[in-house]
């Protein structure tokens, strides 16, 4: 971990949380340490844990085991005190279908005890700010996925809360709209404010978040940085294109022969199929000269090579042994 003063809390630490729900332990001795004014992504597939993780960190559920504290504020003892710091969206957000936009961050800013005058002018700002006044006066029922998605941000801004827990904020979403949804979040934190996001795409881990941890049955399986974890599990990769496209397939069996015999161990090499590419796992980068030099012996012509650092999907491979992302994309996987 990087160090810090004590005099300045962190945003999140929490040490061996746990949920149990019946046989099951959703959340398995989580353990975080998320600095302040960053985007701290908490990666994992379907199921991992991430949505109870939050739950508990924003108090809306009791740890069976652990403990957290925001700001130095502890989840269990503080939770007052804790939720005027925090700002919480996504699965489980509360609006009104059939009220406007405008209503409903009205009612929204009113509850949190803005003014009348003072709730319409700061919901026609958040209106503005995401792009939605044009749509001000429409009922939720006739919104976008994506467009409740930032209205959802949008009322989690109303108090502005230094810490922001994000659950899967852009899961679903088209790609535009996820861009935006990524400036918006670069934004709040460029204007100090901390994040906790979590995703399922490891794109978007990359992307957006400055640390990473990687979640995986209730369990932290790695943290640090994209670049650490990458370097963390020692893969390079082989990425070659070929003249002769039509032998593509015969250098690719080439290259799983010789590095399964370098390694005593069975490689596979993959092509991707939009590219035309072999993509193969390199261990050891000085590898590549004789690998060029057996596919030369056999009168194959490379065309383009790179050696590639691996991407976060081989980094959630290598550490779990399966893949982050499932086929399936659905929204409504909430707990
Ligand atoms: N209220 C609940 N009751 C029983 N099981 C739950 C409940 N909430 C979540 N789970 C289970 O706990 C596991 C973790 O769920 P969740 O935290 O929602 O994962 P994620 O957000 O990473 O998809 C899942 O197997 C889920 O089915
Ligand atoms: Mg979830």
């Amino acid at each position: 971990m990087t160090s810090y003063t004590p005099a300045e809390p962190l945003a999140i630490e929490a040490e061996g949380l746990v949920k149990v729900f019946g046989e099951q332990r959703a959340v398995d001795g989580v353990s975080l340490a998320v600095p302040r004014g960053a985007v701290y992504g908490v990666l994992g597939p379907n199921g991992a844990g991430k949505t109870t993780t939050i739950r508990m960190l924003a108090t809306l559920l009791r740890p069976d085991g652990g403990s957290a504290r925001i700001f130095g504020r502890d989840v269990l003892t503080e939770p007052t005190a804790v939720r005027s710091l925090i700002g919480v969206t996504g699965q489980y957000a509360s609006v009104d279908e059939k009220l406007t936009a405008t209503e409903n961050l009205v009612i929204f800013s009113r509850l949190l005890g803005l003014s009348k005058s003072d709730a319409r002018r700061k919901s026609a700002e958040l209106l503005e700010e995401f792009g939605l006044t044009e749509a001000a006066a429409k009922p939720l029922e006739n919104f976008s996925g994506g467009m409740r998605r930032r209205l959802d941000l949008a009322a989690s801004l109303i108090a502005r809360p230094p810490l922001l827990f994000l659950d899967e904020p852009t899961t679903g979403l088209d790609p535009r709209t996820r861009s935006q949804m990524w400036d918006t979040i670069r934004r709040l934190v460029r204007e100090g404010s901390t994040v906790m996001l979590t995703t399922q795409y490891l794109d978007e881990a990359d992307q957006l978040a400055d640390r990473i941890a990687v979640i995986d049955r209730g369990k932290v399986i790695a943290d640090g940085t994209s670049n650490e974890l990458k370097a963390s599990v020692g893969l390079s990769a082989l990425q070659l294109t070929l003249t002769d496209r039509d032998r593509i397939d015969e250098a690719r069996i080439l290259v799983s022969e010789f590095l399964s015999r370098a390694e005593g161990k069975i490689v596979d090499a993959t092509i991707s199929p939009e590219a035309g590419r072999i993509t193969a796992p390199l261990p050891d980068p000085s590898i590549t000269t004789d690998i060029l030099i057996r596919l030369r012996e056999n009168d194959i012509r490379v065309d383009e090579i790179n050696v590639a650092k691996p991407s976060l999907d081989e980094v959630f491979f290598a550490l779990t042994g399966h893949a982050a992302e499932d086929d399936t994309d659905t929204e409504e996987s909430a707990a």
